[in-house]
């Protein structure tokens, strides 16, 4: 197991935002969550990533306990994430969007080049290398933000809603990329996604969160006839097999 969270639970206020939430992510997989708008999905990404600790319980990655680690060491040991809002500085070029990224955690910013230049070629961004990011579409930002996590030579990325907002098109294309990252790059992927469709496809297994629970876990087929999972899906009227996003 590359990463584990055992009974990793987390509160704001009185709001119970994750309960017990047990997780194992092999290395090399490609690993899908999804749920219910409000379900915990992105805050499970922040409690593994350092943005703020569990409320209790324990998070393992690659052997060592994480819990109570900040973002940039956890950033250091190999673990990175990209944000449910695209997040790019606008004024900066696709480069040094990439290097800012890659130098997370206090690295020397020159030991760094090669590696982003090295990045930007494995996902076929050099052509954009010098355009301002506020020039850039939707899908282009996207591997940009992506960029930026694979050129600190992470062994785990983890993807908050990438698909969100892109066509059908970029989405197959996207999907495409996400592959070419864990088969070509060797990275392990643990990735948010809506669209249920694309994760199921995408995924070699894949956890449901409601209301902060697991209520799934497993083969990816298995999700869709799961009775828990359906009925969540059809209270919140938001399933989405077979649809655009
Ligand atoms: N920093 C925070 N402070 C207070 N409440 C928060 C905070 N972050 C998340 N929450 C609350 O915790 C719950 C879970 O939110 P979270 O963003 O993890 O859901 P999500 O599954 O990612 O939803 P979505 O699909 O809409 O992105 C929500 O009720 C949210 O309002
Ligand atoms: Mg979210």
């Amino acid at each position: 197991m590359i990463l584990k969270t055992e009974r990793v639970s987390k509160a704001f206020g009185k709001l119970q935002a994750l309960l017990n939430v047990d997780l194992e992510v092999a290395e090399g997989e490609i690993f899908g969550i999804a749920g219910p708008n409000g379900a915990g999905k992105s805050t499970l990404f922040n409690v593994i990533a350092g943005a703020f600790p569990p409320s209790s319980g324990r998070i393992v990655f690659d052997g060592r306990d994480i819990t109570k680690l900040k973002a940039h060491q956890i950033c250091h040991l190999g673990l990175t994430r990209t944000f449910q809002v695209p997040r790019t500085f606008a004024t900066l070029s696709v480069f040094d969007n990439v290097r800012v990224g890659a130098t997370f955690g206090g690295e020397d910013i020159r030991i760094h080049r090669e590696k982003v230049n090295e990045t930007l070629a494995f996902l076929g961004l050099e052509e954009a290398r010098d355009t301002p990011a506020s020039n850039l579409d939707l899908y282009t930002t996207k591997l940009v933000m992506m960029a930026a996590c694979l050129a600190t030579g992470c062994r785990l990325l983890m993807l908050d809603e990438p698909l969100a907002g892109l066509s059908m098109i970029e989405i197959a294309s996207f999907l495409g990329v996400v592959r070419h990252i864990n088969r070509d790059g060797g990275i392990t992927v643990l990735m948010i996604e809506h669209i249920l469709d694309s994760l199921i496809d995408i995924s070699n297994r894949m956890l449901i969160l409601d209301n902060g629970q697991v209520i799934y876990f497993g083969d990816p087929e298995g999700v869709r006839t799961d009775p828990k999972v359906i009925e969540v899906y059809l209270g919140e009227g938001d399933i989405q097999f077979g649809e655009d996003a």
